[in-house]
């Protein structure tokens, strides 16, 4: 049956990493319609509004979509576009595997197989209250952690561990100091890690879980936090495997799913064909496993697995000379 998914081609380097994830797509012939939307920027160009109600409802309607990086201007109504699509479908799960590849330009072991497991919807990223003084001196925002969000997102990484044979979850926290809100969340993964007798569950406050992903990283393997202290380490692991253009992320809700890369619009090399696609491929492949597809994920990362064997097309940030497409290329003709 002909799945049709929202596309959506952003900003920045967004088109750029959009057509060379197209291009691969097509090539493998899957049963794939995509039904093309505008979000960020460049929809508001055209319409006048950051997030199009016709985008919205082709999610809706879809309940898939396949997004690149978006810029919220300064002022634009929004904290944040991608914040905004999170909370409006209850993307509460944010999943960004981070697993070592061949001929990266990364100072660490080649066995970095870290999931991080983010909660996408409250905390810090809340923006509720926000607001800063008449005379500039001083600035307050609400951080709200509940019960519910905390046990959907545990949850969440303790199924993501059994289902991918994985052994271990690290719930990463700060409950020391902030006493209310990461103790929250820290005492409902307790509860839940209970419920998950199969699987190790450890505990780690962030600054320290900070400093054993540098100086240990293959001792990770799932880690669940909140909002905030996920975006930091999910870049973090990032570092760990050879930077932001190979890191994907699945923000996943009950009713909808949005797939995309880690990183941003990188304004400082868009439209120059420099960027490296494979995140967003990566976050392609997370889709198709989302989708029952799970064949044609293996197919798509072990093209692409296969492509970094063979140094053929690297990008910039890979250490090679290729162009974002050409990469593409060299990866369509391996699936
Ligand atoms: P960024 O992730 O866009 O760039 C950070 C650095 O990584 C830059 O040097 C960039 O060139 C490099 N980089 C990123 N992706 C790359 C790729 N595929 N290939 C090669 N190099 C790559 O972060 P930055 O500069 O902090 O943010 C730029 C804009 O992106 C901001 O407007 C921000 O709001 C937006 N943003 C959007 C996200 C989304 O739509 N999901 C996520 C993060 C940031
Ligand atoms: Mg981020």
């Amino acid at each position: 049956m002909t799945q049709t998914i929202t596309v959506i081609h952003g900003d920045g380097i967004g088109p750029e990493i959009m057509d060379a994830t197209l291009h691969v797509l097509d090539a493998m012939k899957l049963d794939l319609e995509y039904e093309f939307a505008d979000a960020g920027m460049v929809a508001m160009e055209k319409t006048g509004e950051l997030l199009p109600a016709a985008t919205m409802d082709s999610i809706r309607k879809n309940r898939i979509a396949l997004k690149s990086p978006l810029t919220t201007p300064v002022g634009g109504g929004f904290s944040s576009i991608n914040v905004e699509l999170r909370k409006r479908f209850d993307l509460y799960a944010n999943v960004r595997p981070a697993k070592s590849f061949p001929n990266t330009l990364t100072r660490f072991p080649a066995d970095v197989d870290v999931i991080t497991v983010r909660e996408n919807t409250e905390g810090a990223y809340s923006a509720e209250g926000q607001e800063t003084a008449a005379d500039g001196q001083s600035a307050i925002s609400i951080t709200r952690t509940t019960r519910k969000g905390s046990e959907r997102i545990v949850r969440y990484a303790f199924d993501l561990a059994r289902a991918a044979g994985r052994k271990k979850v690290t719930v990463v926290h700060k409950a020391n100091i902030l006493k209310s809100t990461s103790g929250l969340f820290l005492k409902t993964a307790r509860e839940v890690a209970a419920l998950y007798p199969d699987i190790e569950c450890e505990e780690m406050i962030v600054d320290n879980a900070c400093m054993q992903l540098v100086m240990r990283p293959e001792q990770f393997d799932v880690l669940v936090t909140t909002n905030l202290f996920g975006d930091i380490i999910s870049d973090l692991c990032a570092g760990l495997i050879g930077g932001l253009g190979l890191i994907p992320g699945a923000n996943i809700g009950a009713d909808a799913a949005i797939f995309e890369a880690v990183h941003g619009t990188a304004p400082d090399i868009a439209g120059q064909g420099k960027a490296n696609p494979c995140a967003l491929l990566l976050g392609a492949a997370q889709m198709l496993d989302h989708l029952g597809k799970p064949a044609d994920a293996t197919r798509l990362r072990e093209a692409i697995v296969a492509t970094l064997e063979a140094k053929d097309s690297l990008t910039g940030d890979l250490g090679g000379t290729g162009t974002t497409m050409g990469f593409a290329k060299a990866i369509a003709s391996r699936v």
